[in-house]
């Protein structure tokens, strides 16, 4: 298969169309077999569920090249899961796990040559979400449902490679006001639109969102889950019902315990905590480990250690082994890689 002509080493995190996605319709109570479509565009009514009241949700997970040249993607079985979880919150019809694996094997397979060759830097970054397509005009869920997977290959989603980030804490709180930490998409991202645009133009990479009760343990930024190392080499991450359940950290903090040795902690980490630590670490899909350098609380300033200039020493072997696992340089546990051709 003949690869397009991209220059993979210099793409940015943006949408680049390919020519396959995957479309599956929800009508009577059930999910029809679902199909490959070149069209790209989505016409729905005026008063679909998700126009008037934002019925929709989203995942987000990759696929690589590995050394061997082989595509495969990481744990989409949690990407599965996690989906199944927000549906549920949303009222939405459950997709089912299975297919969705299998939905995504099919994309991927149908995009193969938009997927990054190994050693480029860029990845094929996946979209799976769905939505109310039926009118509703009462305060209630669709009836019809449309679930959809498209695909673009993309670069680093925080410009400047390895450059520790400088973020800011932030005045607006992480989720709606209803609660919708394990939505990935929907209602919580529409709302941190404005706190995200807020912290970009005082020139901050991210935000670092409180919890919204007592706004004074660490949530999470807009788009990853935070880590830090303590002075001791301890591996730290936020306990919290209403962050997103980061498939990255989840899979960091057994590659920490179990590949690298090191003690790790899931536990509500107090703000005044933070200028403790030696290293702080954003993760997710799109962030990959991305080192955070300062962090500014209202204009004090909390300089990171290790990270002003570099990424700390660390986080380095975090994203080493955790890199190395995706892109099959090293084994992964059992389960983790799903080989799609
Ligand atoms: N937290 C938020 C708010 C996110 O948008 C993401 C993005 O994916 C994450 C955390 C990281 O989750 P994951 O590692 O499953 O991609
Ligand atoms: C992801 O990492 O998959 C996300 O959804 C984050 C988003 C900021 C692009």
């Amino acid at each position: 298969m003949e690869k397009k002509n991209l220059d993979w080493s210099n793409l940015p995190f943006g949408y680049i169309q390919t020519e396959k996605r995957f479309v599956s319709n929800y009508k009577n109570g059930a999910w029809d077999d679902g199909v490959i479509t070149e069209d790209a565009n989505i016409t729905l009514n005026e008063c679909a569920g998700v126009f008037q009241y934002a019925q929709t949700v989203f995942e987000g997970l990759k696929a690589y090249t590995t050394e061997e040249g082989k595509i495969v993607c990481f744990r989409p079985d949690l990407n599965a899961e996690r989906l199944a979880t927000s549906a549920k919150r949303l009222e939405m019809p459950v997709f089912p796990e299975d297919k969705f694996i299998d939905a995504v094997v099919e994309v991927v397979k149908a995009n193969a040559a938009y997927v990054p060759p190994y050693g480029s830097g860029a990845t094929l970054y996946i979209r799976p979400y769905m939505m109310g397509t039926n009118p509703v005009i009462g305060v209630k869920p669709a009836d019809e449902y449309q679930f959809r997977i498209f695909c673009t290959p993309v670069g680093p989603y925080f410009k400047g490679g390895v450059k520790p980030l400088t973020i800011k804490v932030s005045d607006f709180d992480r989720a709606a006001p209803c609660g919708t930490g394990h939505v990935k998409g929907g209602l919580n991202y529409a709302m941190s639109l404005h706190a995200i645009v807020t912290a970009h133009e005082e020139g901050f990479d991210e935000n670092m969102y409180l919890d919204p009760k007592t706004r004074t343990y660490v949530e999470e930024t807009g788009g990853a889950n935070f880590i830090f190392i303590t002075k001791d080499g301890k591996l730290v991450t936020p306990k919290s019902d209403s962050i997103l359940p980061s498939i990255t950290r989840r899979s960091i903090l057994y590659v920490a315990k179990e590949y690298l040795g090191m003690e790790v902690e899931e536990r509500k980490i107090p703000l005044s905590e933070v200028s403790e630590f030696a290293e702080c670490g954003l993760c997710g899909t799109a962030a990959v480990i991305s080192p955070v350098g300062k962090i500014v609380d209202h204009g004090k300033e909390i300089c990171i250690p290790a990270g002003m200039t570099d990424m700390g020493p660390i986080t380095k072997k975090l994203y080493d082994t955790l890199t190395g696992i995706q892109m099959g340089r090293i084994e992964a546990p059992e389960g983790w890689i799903k080989e799609i051709c």
